[in-house]
């Protein structure tokens, strides 16, 4: 059968126009059985839409492992490296990820206790809570009420090392149904978002680079973003922003010195914007909670300075200075009205690529709400691509 594809149902939150280009539902093919013609179209499809579903498919942890590589054959390790590379207890991660034993490169991710699954004789999983992540937190009785937060806004990259992954896939076996919550934004601003329980939020990261005012695009084109050695333990005892994009600033990142053994040569250093390698669009992407320095050109020859911001460049190393400038860049992106939070069934299968969004988990579960998904992406063989020399002379 031919690959047949239809928009993903845009929710009455959204902005339709602005999320056009966003997702679509692939029909028509097994994922798990693809001919190399008809895979070359979901690797473009991918690249050009963003995240495509399929819905309704019997997917094992093998094929799930074997989709995924496919979009980057030489790759082999887990995206956070198969839980070597990162001080293993010492990282926010270390919580929430299972292994799946016969296919160690998937993920086993989800809420409360799981029986016989996969060769797991028993798995107790702890969907993320904002509560012990952010500064803030949402009332118990707001709670209560569905109120809920964005967790973390992110791309799936251990960030340190490894390369961030090209594309993570999300399979949903056990998907608890339950009331609908309302993100609250707490940032001041008054917005809430309603989603389904227990949503993937996406964000598209053209869009996020597209909305900037021309002075920040000029910013962008021009910066490169250093993160921290292993950023997930260093970040591990400071608290999150009330929107889940970024660190507060008050000085609880654990020290260098007190990190588990990092090298020099192995910190990301990685650009602003990532070149789409189909369309050749760019996309902002930048994890913005293991962020530690930035890097901007200055302008390049026979660009405008009048309004530039940084025209002779710059090296910012405060985080706070870092910190609040990256916001200011991101947090448009993450309006309620540019938000897909995908409505999760049973047998969904969802590509996304992780080099052009931003994901979050939303929402809570109560301990008795079983939810069980399988998770898989794996450390790329090469870094993202930067803007051209054509596109900096274009934005900057
Ligand atoms: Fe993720």
């Amino acid at each position: 059968m031919a690959v047949e594809i239809a928009p993903l149902p845009v929710p009455p939150t959204a902005d339709a126009s602005m999320l056009k280009d966003f997702g679509r539902e692939v029909k028509g093919v097994h994922p798990g059985h693809l001919s190399p013609e008809q895979f070359k179209e979901i690797h473009d499809l991918l690249y050009t839409y963003g995240a495509l579903l399929f819905r309704n498919v019997d997917l094992s942890p093998e094929q799930q492992y074997a989709l995924t590589k496919a979009f980057d054959p030489t790759s082999e390790s887990y995206g956070h490296g198969n839980k070597k590379t990162e001080g293993e207890k010492k990282s926010i991660l270390h919580p929430d990820l299972k292994t799946i034993p016969r296919v160690p490169q998937v993920q086993l991710i989800g809420n409360g206790t799981v029986y016989d699954h996969e060769g797991l004789a028993e798995a107790k999983l702890k969907h993320p809570s904002h509560t012990t992540f952010h500064k803030t937190r949402i009332s118990p009785e707001d709670e209560e009420k569905g109120y809920t937060r964005f967790y973390r806004w992110h791309i799936d990259a251990a960030l340190y090392d490894l390369s961030p992954p090209k594309v993570t896939t999300l399979y949903g076996v056990t998907v608890p149904q339950g009331q609908r919550q309302r993100v609250r934004y707490d940032d001041g601003t008054g917005d809430e978002l309603e989603v389904p329980l227990g949503t993937t939020a996406f964000v598209d990261g053209r869009t996020m680079f597209n909305i900037l005012p021309p002075e920040l695009k000029s910013v962008a084109v021009r910066t490169k973003v250093r993160y921290a050695p292993h950023p997930y333990v260093w970040m591990a005892p400071a608290h999150a922003l009330s929107t889940g994009l970024g660190i507060v600033s008050e000085g609880l990142e654990m020290p260098y010195d007190e990190l588990p053994p990092w090298e020099e040569s192995k910190i990301k250093v990685l650009p602003m914007l990532w070149k789409n390698p189909v369309t050749g669009e760019l996309h902002f992407q930048v994890h913005p909670c293991g962020v530690s320095e930035l890097f901007i050109d200055a302008l390049p020859e026979g660009a405008k300075r009048e309004g530039a911001l940084f025209p002779d460049g710059a090296h910012l190393t405060d985080l706070k200075e870092v910190r609040d400038l990256l916001y200011k860049m991101q947090r448009p992106a993450i309006a309620p009205h540019l938000v897909y939070p995908h409505d999760w069934q049973e047998k969904d299968l969802v590509l996304f690529h992780n080099r052009g969004v931003l994901h979050s988990v939303v929402g809570a579960f109560k301990p008795d709400q079983v939810r069980a998904f399988h998770q898989c992406n794996l450390a790329a063989s090469d870094d993202p691509k930067g803007p051209s020399e054509e596109d900096v002379k274009k934005w900057a």
